[in-house]
């Protein structure tokens, strides 16, 4: 970490915030959900019960389970206008992304009276919506109405296809969701924190973290890791197209992490959740792919860049277990934001209730005596 005179760039080891909502230790490769290990709570939870947890500090009973699951349904279809902003945007051939952050911005519309806990609904069951339904209108097709009778996970893949999914995708997509729904002071995360902390409102917080999540170095990572994975398209070609690509200065999309120095704990459960889905599809082909491309990036990685410990993290998975359970990888980001909205908006309410402007200084390394010369002199 680099630190001159309380500059840290990057802001790394910086201490911004305090939660209860996630425990990051990047040494020990440790990652701890609202008190729960990621693995045990990833693989048991439905996404509705993970995002009630992180709202309210505990698991809901049935009775408050099933109220907020219907609380979500009925949310979910979108008013006209963000539909018609949808609409718009795949005439103007946006990305899901951009199309994301427009019409996540329309969702205050007719509800900006509602209170937090109201409007936080609203984001979360239409999020997942906006995702779904802009895919279908990049692909030429009629975007497909909600499912009230279906889970957030099973809805979002309904939405997408128009079939019910299997109990196994939809366990694979929940595993996925609660896995990736929150990760400490992450940049997006930051900047919702940041956001709220203006006392500005939830509907801005989400389309400032979704423009963070947007860059590759946060969560546009996983399609270019997949397509790595494809350019390789066998084991024996590892090793040449990845030392190509660290001899040309790129980037291994997929490897190294702020925080992790160590495997990334949430590589661990996707990997597992994505050998599950191809074994029970019966090709193990990609996967095993996969192992082998990440055995030897992160081989290649020692050599390249020695004592950077640059290890597996959460997005290589991610690419792998997304592609098996059939979405494209254009909507890899976006699917990323329907699990992390339930994490930014607990953060959000962490954030209000602490009540405290985040503002912190920057050093002038500019001039401080410039003679002013007049516009005919310059
Ligand atoms: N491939 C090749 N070299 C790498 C990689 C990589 N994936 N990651 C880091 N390095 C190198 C850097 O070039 C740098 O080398 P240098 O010091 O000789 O210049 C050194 O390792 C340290 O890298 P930093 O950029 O200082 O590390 P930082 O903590 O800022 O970056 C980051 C973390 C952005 C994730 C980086 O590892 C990266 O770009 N990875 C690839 C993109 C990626 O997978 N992003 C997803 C991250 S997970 C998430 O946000 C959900």
């Amino acid at each position: 970490m680099s630190k001159n005179n309380g500059f840290s760039p990057g802001l790394e080891g910086i201490v911004a915030a305090e939660t209860e909502l996630s425990h990051v230790d990047g040494l020990k490769g440790e990652l701890i959900i609202a008190g729960f290990p990621l693995a045990r709570l990833a693989a048991n939870a439905t996404f509705e019960e993970t995002t009630f947890l992180l709202w309210n500090g505990r698991l809901p009973t049935q009775t408050e389970l099933d109220k907020f699951k219907q609380e979500l349904a009925d949310y979910r279809p979108l008013p006209p206008v963000t539909l018609n902003l949808l609409h718009e945007a795949a005439k103007a051939n946006s990305t899901p992304m951009d199309a994301l952050r427009m019409a996540a911005a329309t969702l205050d519309l007719g509800n900006s009276d509602a209170a937090h806990h109201t409007t936080a609904k609203i984001i979360v069951a239409r999020v997942a919506t906006i995702v779904a339904n802009y895919h279908c209108l990049q692909q030429g097709k009629a975007p497909i109405a909600p499912n009230p009778s279906l889970g957030h996970a099973a809805n979002f893949l309904y939405m997408l296809t128009g079939d019910v999914p299997s109990n196994a995708r939809v366990r694979g997509l929940e595993t996925y969701l609660n896995t990736v729904v929150d990760h400490g002071l992450n940049a997006s995360t930051f900047a919702a924190r940041v956001i709220v902390a203006t006392q500005s409102d939830l509907v801005s917080a989400i389309a400032g973290a979704i423009g963070a999540l947007k860059g590759p170095l946060h969560g546009g990572a996983p399609g270019p890791a997949l397509d790595t994975v494809f350019e390789i398209g066998s084991a024996e070609r590892a090793e040449a197209v990845l030392q190509a690509k660290l001899d040309a200065g790129e980037r291994l999309m997929g490897f190294g992490h702020r925080v992790y120095k160590v495997r990334d704990p949430r590589a661990e459960v996707l990997g597992a959740a994505a050998e599950k889905m191809f074994r029970a599809d019966g090709d193990m082909a990609l996967y095993e792919l996969a192992k082998s491309v990440e055995e030897t990036a992160v081989r290649l990685l020692a050599i390249h860049k020695p004592g950077r410990n640059l290890q597996t993290n959460v997005e290589f998975y991610t690419a792998l277990l997304l592609h098996g359970l059939g979405l494209d990888t254009d909507i890899f980001t976006p699917t990323f934001a329907v699990g992390r909205t339930a994490g930014w908006l607990a953060h959000c309410f962490e954030q209000i209730e602490y009540g405290r402007l985040i503002r912190p200084q920057s050093r002038y390394t500019g001039t401080l005596d410039r003679a002013w010369m007049p516009l005919e002199e310059r």
